[in-house]
């Protein structure tokens, strides 16, 4: 799961352009989010800490590179208690700066909508993701030993063994204040 590989082809005949992240506008931008997510992360729920969230119902953000879709990001910002709780980000082509480029939107949004953190969950196997975040100032804030497996008797989506054939059991949460 997440291996961001959805229309590497189309990405890779595009010449090398500035990345562009908006909101999704057109019914063609909510078809392409939902798909990706389907294949991305088999389906349209994120469970995180126990907690089942629909990912349409979340506000997202699409990244363009010469007009074609590079990447999109979906978060929840709760100014109540200042989080903003990073829920998806793919890039449809890793290493062309879709990722980077999504989260600085996400954490500029989230800081507009008075919150002061960002946090997220990822898998223990999702080690070129804990590279990434650390390396943008996130911190890792807490293990959730099993909670993956939790997720999976909320998703049956989720596979037993996730990248670089890690079995996949546990969450682990990062944050960086903003
Ligand atoms: C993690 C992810 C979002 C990063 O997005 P990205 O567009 O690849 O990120 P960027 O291009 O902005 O930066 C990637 C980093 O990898 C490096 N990189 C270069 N070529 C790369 C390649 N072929 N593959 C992966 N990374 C590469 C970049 O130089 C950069 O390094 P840095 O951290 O030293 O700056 C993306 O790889 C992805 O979609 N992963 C699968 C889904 C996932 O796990 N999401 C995160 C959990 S919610």
């Amino acid at each position: 799961m997440g291996q961001g590989t959805l229309g590497v082809g189309a990405l890779a005949d595009v010449p090398p352009e500035p990345i562009t992240v908006a909101p999704p506008l057109s019914a063609a931008d909510h078809r392409w989010l939902a798909e990706l997510w389907c294949a991305e992360w088999g389906g349209l729920v994120m469970a995180t800490r126990g907690v089942a969230h629909r990912l349409e119902a979340a506000d997202a953000l699409i990244a363009r590179r010469g007009g074609v879709y590079a990447g999109a990001a979906a978060f929840l910002t709760d100014p109540g208690d200042g989080g903003c709780e990073l829920l998806s980000l793919n890039a449809v082509a890793p290493g062309l700066g879709a990722g980077t480029a999504l989260l600085s939107a996400v954490e500029a949004a989230a800081r507009d909508r008075g919150c002061r953190r960002v946090w997220l969950v990822t898998g223990n196997d999702n080690v070129d993701a804990l590279r990434f975040y650390q390396r943008r100032g996130y911190r890792l804030v807490a293990v959730h030993p099993g909670a993956i497996d939790a997720a999976r008797r909320l998703k049956s989506t989720i596979p037993l063994v996730g990248q670089h054939g890690i079995p996949l059991h546990d969450e682990v949460e990062l944050a960086k204040g903003l």
